[in-house]
């Protein structure tokens, strides 16, 4: 039985994970959100499955010591290994690859392309989910090895983020030139949207995953009796890296004011 009172959480390697919170304040206003984003360990993408699914977990734990209800992984990364934690926890935890995956059946597309973390583009998570449903559509990933670490950077270093986009968004652009769309297979990507339509202007249709995540987070709580009919709305975060930058970026992503945003012990990576 959901405790309709607690908390949702929401958890990233990093800061991307704001994308997810921002449409979640805007379907649920009245839900109070607590955020974790490993921003000291991050990128997690350039990490192997194992030190990947051992940070995780600890991340989780940490949610779960503040008695959230259930918990977005606003991180693509992490979600492509959803089945290997999932058992671990009583709360149900949503994946946002199933939610950007979905949105990419749902559209009448020949060809999509995936511009994400290597960690994901090498899982080959995206194209399994989506070829369950629609075996003929082409998809093409493209892992990005620095861009979410830039962005987490902070600054939003113009050059180093074109350059980086050249890189790797540039040999899909160059490969595959009449894609339909382009999921934006990262959450820390959507923040530099403005950076790939200048950049690729053939690139028009971009599945941005977070506001279906949000909604199919919405309808189980609804379907579930757990939405919290007289919560605060209010919103935590805890990082593991810069509270300054964390604090910064909620009025930029155009978040509501967080009531604190507090330094805590990154999760422990494995001894090798
Ligand atoms: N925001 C994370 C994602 O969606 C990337 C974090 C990272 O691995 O650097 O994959």
């Amino acid at each position: 039985m959901l405790d309709k009172n607690a908390p949702i959480g929401v958890m990233d390697a990093g800061l991307g994970g704001y994308t997810v919170v921002k449409e979640l304040q805007q379907l649920l206003p009245q839900e109070d959100i607590i955020f974790y984003g490993d921003g000291k360990n991050q990128p997690y993408g350039n990490r192997s499955e194992e030190e990947i699914l051992h940070l995780t977990r600890q991340c989780l734990d940490f949610l779960k010591a503040k008695g959230v209800k259930i918990v977005a992984v606003a991180c693509n990364t992490i979600s492509t290994l959803i089945d290997r934690y999932q058992p671990e926890y009583d709360f149900r935890i949503f994946s946002i690859v199933k939610a950007g995956s979905d949105d990419a059946i749902g559209m009448n597309l020949e060809q999509v392309g995936i511009l994400s973390t290597m960690f994901t583009a090498k899982s080959g998570c995206y194209d399994r989910l989506i070829h369950q449903k629609r075996p003929d559509m082409a998809v093409y990933p493209q892992g990005c090895p620095m861009l979410a670490r830039i962005i987490e950077d902070g600054g939003f270093d113009q050059e180093r983020i074109n350059e980086e986009l050249k890189k790797t968004l540039g040999c899909l652009a160059a490969a595959h030139p009449d894609l339909d769309a382009l999921i934006l297979g990262c959450t820390h990507f959507p923040m530099i949207r403005e950076n790939i339509q200048r950049l690729y202007p053939q690139f028009t249709r971009f599945i941005n995953p977070a506001a279906t995540q949000a909604r199919q987070m919405t309808e189980y709580l609804k379907e579930n009796g757990g939405i919290n009919p007289n919560g605060g709305g209010t919103f935590r975060v805890y990082t593991t890296s810069n509270c300054k930058f964390y604090a910064d970026m909620t009025r930029h992503v155009g978040l509501k004011d967080p009531v604190s945003v507090e330094l805590v012990p990154a999760p422990q990576p494995l001894n090798r």
